[in-house]
């Protein structure tokens, strides 16, 4: 995989001028993919038809956010809300992400990606999380672009279990702050997300993401997940770089607030993209 500067990335010219504050890249992009069921209606298909065409989409979307530099995709998979559809949906689901993960694993983790969950495996097929586990353990050391699949999991199931681990792990009420809590969340040692991007239309966070989100930009757009491609992609990241971020500063001072709420861990913190193969 060659790693591509941002002039490549950007089409601007060597040497032409770079106005840096004009090109910012989130570090780190979260997807609510949401409208593959109302995708398949459109069609006369059956829902799993649409979320086999949202899973297939995953791929040029994850190629999309690498070249254009970003280091941390999440993408919310399944929700702890979404054991309320059908057997039929749910199972059919689990199945898709299980051929999924069996087809691209080994894809990404030629291409560098690391692939992480977020959320919990409890009542998930025993077939479906090995393969969940193998592939987590496939690519754990790569650091090109880190790929968290938020599977099974909730916001507030999140900070519950980081709560308790606080707990069980005895540390003192007066030492807990903002930096425990995220030590302690299922996104540890990455940075938040800059920008949360939902498909289909709602403006809801939908239990996604609650402690991460708190100064991240929203972006919705009324394209179905299927349909979300590069130039979807770009118009968010348009909209992502016309926006002021304050960090509840004053604008001059949104600049030193930013470093302060990035200065975590930035496992690709470079604008400079990557190509996948
Ligand atoms: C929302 O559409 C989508 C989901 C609940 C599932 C999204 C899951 C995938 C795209 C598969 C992920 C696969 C991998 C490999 C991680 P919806 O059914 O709510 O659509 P609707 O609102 O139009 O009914």
């Amino acid at each position: 995989m060659a790693i591509r500067t941002i002039e490549e990335t950007s089409g601007l010219a060597a040497g032409a001028q770079l106005d840096v504050t004009a090109r910012r890249v989130p570090r780190h992009i979260a997807f609510i993919m949401d409208g593959n069921g109302r995708w398949a209606k459109r069609r006369h298909q059956p829902r799993l038809f649409g979320h086999r065409a949202g899973t297939n989409n995953l791929r040029r979307v994850i190629e999309a956010c690498a070249k254009a530099g970003i280091g941390v995709v999440t993408i919310y998979a399944f929700s702890t809300e979404n054991w309320e559809r059908s057997p039929e949906e749910v199972y059919g689901l689990f199945s898709i992400l299980g051929e999924a993960i069996a087809r691209e694993a080994p894809k990404l983790h030629e291409n560098g990606v690391q692939i992480r969950h977020l959320g919990t495996l409890d009542s998930v097929p025993a077939g479906l999380t090995r393969r969940i586990k193998e592939a987590l353990d496939l690519t754990r050391r790569n650091d090109r672009l880190i790929l968290n699949v938020a599977f099974n999991y909730g916001g507030r199931a999140e900070i519950v279990h980081a709560v308790r681990q606080i707990i069980r792990e005895g540390i003192p009420p007066e030492e807990i702050d903002e930096r425990t809590i995220s030590r302690y969340v299922y996104t540890a040692g990455l940075p938040d997300p800059d920008l949360i991007v939902r498909t289909a239309g709602e403006m809801r966070l939908s239990n996604f993401l609650l402690w991460q989100a708190a100064y991240a930009e929203y972006y919705s757009t009324p394209v179905f997940w299927p349909d979300f491609d590069e130039v979807e992609l770009q118009r968010a990241l348009d909209a992502y770089n016309a926006r002021e971020r304050r960090f509840g500063a004053v604008p001059s001072g949104a600049a030193d607030a930013a470093e302060a709420h990035h200065d975590i861990a930035n496992p690709n913190g470079t604008s400079a993209g990557v190509a996948l193969h």
